[in-house]
């Protein structure tokens, strides 16, 4: 096992470009306010008291004023001491906004984290475990809970059934092997790049397949390691989800509550 001081250089791609349709906010989600600051800042402080980088590439949406001056407010906040920050314009698709912040990546880099600015909340330990997994010699790592509900594989109701109900079970999952994924997700810089670069070839079905990076790898044929995650460590996609991360800054368990 290699320590702290024998890390690979690190980045961490942050991509914050999506719309947030689903949160309803008209808005970038980036910028939809959380505890009253933007959720970008909270996945950047998160990112910066983590500790594990020495550049945190964010993609943003295109033209978007308000969360490129976030920034450059946050790059004096940091004065000298944190990492380098580097904006670049996202793309349509979320893989898109992930191969534009890796061809800003600094030369000589090394492993590369990538993270969903809409995970706000999560905690320094899940970055610490995705690093040390790497710094262990993982091409690619990431961090995974426990699935809590029973799930089944449902079908289409068929012939006079129909009327009884839209659905019908077609199977129950050992819930045993099914773990939901998160990010920060990291890799070695060269495995991240294969893995894009073929997946510049996908047909387009293909393409709206893949929902997150080490997917790619997988496709490559190449191992997937995955660590513990953590739950308050949620993508905030509904407004449910953002109800539930004002509780975790806020609520009467609040700050004291931390799930490491
Ligand atoms: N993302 C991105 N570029 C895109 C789409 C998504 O950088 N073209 C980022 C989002 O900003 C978010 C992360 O990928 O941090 C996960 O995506 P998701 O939760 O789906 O965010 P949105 O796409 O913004 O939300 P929605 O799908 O509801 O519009
Ligand atoms: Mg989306």
């Amino acid at each position: 096992m290699n320590d702290a001081a024998t890390r690979p250089v690190t980045a961490v791609i942050l991509v914050a470009a999506g719309s947030g349709q689903r949160l309803g906010y008209g808005m970038p989600k980036a910028a939809v306010p959380l505890g009253g600051e933007p959720i970008l800042l909270h996945a950047l402080r998160g990112i910066v008291a983590a500790g594990v980088a020495s550049q945190v590439c964010i993609a943003l949406p295109a033209a978007d004023a308000g969360l490129r001056q976030l920034i450059e407010d946050f790059r004096v906040e940091l004065a000298d001491g944190g990492p380098l920050l580097t904006m670049v314009d996202g793309g349509a698709t979320r893989a898109d906004s992930v191969r534009s912040a890796l061809a800003a990546v600094e030369e000589g880099t090394e492993a590369v984290l990538v993270h969903d600015a809409a995970r706000a909340l999560t905690p320094e330990s899940v970055f610490h475990r995705v690093a040390q997994a790497l710094a262990n010699g993982a091409s690619a790592v990431i961090p995974v809970i426990p699935v809590v509900d029973t799930v089944k594989t449902v079908a289409a109701t068929g012939g006079n059934d129909a009327d009884i109900a839209p659905l019908v079970v077609t199977g129950t999952v050992s819930r045993q092997e099914l773990r939901a994924v998160q990010t920060p997700q990291g890799f070695k810089v060269d495995t991240l790049k294969a893995a894009h670069e073929a997946a510049a070839g996908f047909d387009e079905s293909t393409a709206a397949a893949v929902t997150d990076d080490a997917m790619l790898v997988e496709l490559l044929g190449e191992p997937v390691h995955a660590v513990r995650g953590a739950s308050q460590s949620l993508k905030i996609t509904t407004p449910l989800d953002l109800i539930l991360a004002e509780g975790l800054l806020e609520g009467p368990l609040g700050a004291r509550w931390v799930e490491g």
